[in-house]
């Protein structure tokens, strides 16, 4: 198994290329099951969540290429990939792969419309709290769907196929608005999506599928309508920046100190973060080559932040946040609302020589710590990513356990910080 290597106290320059958003790339692949025609993605990041997603959906029966290089093309340029359902052949989603990633659940919505059923396999528990699906399965419901659940899988069939309907959601949650818009673009009839979720990877999704003939208005507010369309054709799409991936850098920064240059980054993706990220201190400015981030000299500001739905601050990036909180010169307090149990990643930033209290879904972070390397081990995604922002203003080495979870969702990780000064290396396939 990889582990990452940090020796801790430098600071950053350069630049880092920001990557195709992973939480877009991945519905748009989905959406590819909603056609027979050729769906090209542009800008896909090379992570294994998307290498996972194509084998998912080459056993439903969809053709997957990944373009070779192009001129001018480096190896940090996203992929082009090709996707094309010509005839599902399989409606079922397998427990072994959906459990291994849960977005691939999604997949529920486009068997529905295109085959009018499926049977895909519930994602399962997972390690940042319970994250059910009754919502997801309560919008198709909406639109005539019926479903069972039988032997851990739910078993969802539209005999008169879909029906266009009001899908109301008492919480927002952005799983069910993309099943909602992926089962609404070709029901019977208008849908409105009320309370949906305003992310930017949902409007991605919403013009990609606008491209490939959907009829959708007001995607980024909380109120979509949708007109269903007999069939959609392909289209070629370019996926959008990642913010969690920019707001990650921007926080690396902000902790080590420096001058980078976020490529292609956009700051209207991540506003509230960044806006959080000066009142610690850290210069932001957009330039038309991405966004620069800079903090030279003076101390690290406590502030207090609470995560919500997009345009708050995102969930995804509270781990990162309160790595740098630990080098703040104060306390600060951290309100996780849209998870529980988002907090593994505090018993191993105490093993740095952090100091955060919880109660409930509070953290308190004591800042003035003087942080000290240390083994420690990745937990998820998020969580893994605020060890190495620690890790880069540690004392001394830092090794990062059990990487494969940064691999799901960081594309070429230690090499961007490499390039910017940082001191980190994988070190492959030893214990
Ligand atoms: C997506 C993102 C994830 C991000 C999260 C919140 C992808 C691939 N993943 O996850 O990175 O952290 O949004 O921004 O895009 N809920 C229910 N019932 C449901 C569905 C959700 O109660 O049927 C709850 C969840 O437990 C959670 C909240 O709603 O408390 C929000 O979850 P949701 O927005 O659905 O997250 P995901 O789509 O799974």
């Amino acid at each position: 198994m990889d582990r990452i290597r940090i020796g801790g106290g430098r600071i950053l320059t350069g630049a880092i290329p920001i990557s195709g958003a992973k939480n877009a790339a991945l519905p748009l692949m989905i959406a590819s099951l909603l056609t027979r025609e050729t769906l090209t993605l542009h800008n896909v990041p090379r992570l294994s969540d998307v290498r996972l997603l194509m084998r998912i959906l080459g056993n439903h029966g969809i053709d997957a290429a990944i373009s070779g290089k192009r001129i001018g093309q480096s190896e940090e340029s996203g992929e082009t990939i090709t996707l094309c359902a010509r005839d599902i052949v399989d409606t079922t989603a397998p427990y072994e792969l959906v459990s291994r990633m849960r977005a691939s659940f999604w997949v529920i919505a486009p068997l529905l419309a295109r085959m009018g059923e499926a049977r895909v396999s519930l994602p399962g528990g997972c390690a940042i709290g319970t994250r059910p699906v009754d919502l997801l399965l309560m919008a198709l419901e909406k639109l005539g769907v019926e479903i069972e659940i039988d032997g851990g899988y739910a078993v969802a069939r539209a005999p008169k196929g879909l029906i266009g309907g009001e899908i109301d959601f008492p919480k927002v949650t952005v799983g069910g608005t993309h099943v909602a818009l992926m089962a609404a673009v070709m029901a019977k009839g208008e849908t409105t999506i009320i309370n949906a979720a305003r992310e930017p990877e949902i409007v991605d999704l919403a013009e990609c599928l606008t491209k490939m003939g959907a009829k959708i208005e007001g995607a980024g507010t909380e109120r979509i309508v949708i007109e269903g369309v007999p069939r959609l054709d392909g289209a070629h799409h370019h996926v959008l920046p990642d913010r969690i991936e920019t707001g990650t850098y921007a926080m690396a920064v902000a902790m080590t100190g420096g001058d980078v240059l976020l490529e292609g980054a956009r700051r209207d993706l991540l506003d509230s973060a960044l806006a959080a990220l000066e009142g610690t201190g850290a210069h932001i400015a957009q330039e038309e080559a991405g966004l620069r981030i800079k903090r030279n000299g003076g101390g690290i500001l406590p502030v207090d932040i609470t995560t919500e739905p997009f345009p708050g601050f995102p969930t995804d990036l509270q781990a990162q946040f309160m790595a740098l909180m630990t080098r703040a010169e104060g306390n600060s307090r951290i309100h996780e609302t849209i998870f529980e149990n988002r907090f593994m990643h505090v018993q191993e930033l105490a093993r740095l020589g952090a100091k955060i209290s919880l109660d409930g879904d509070v953290a308190v972070v004591e800042g003035r710590r003087k942080l000290k390397g240390a083994q420690v081990m990745a937990t998820d995604l998020r969580a893994s990513v605020s060890l190495v922002i620690a890790g880069l203003a540690a004392q001394g080495e830092t090794v990062v356990n059990r990487v494969y979870h940064l691999d799901r969702g960081f594309e070429a990780l230690e090499k961007k910080l490499a390039r910017c000064g940082a001191d980190i290396e994988r070190l492959s396939g030893e214990k």
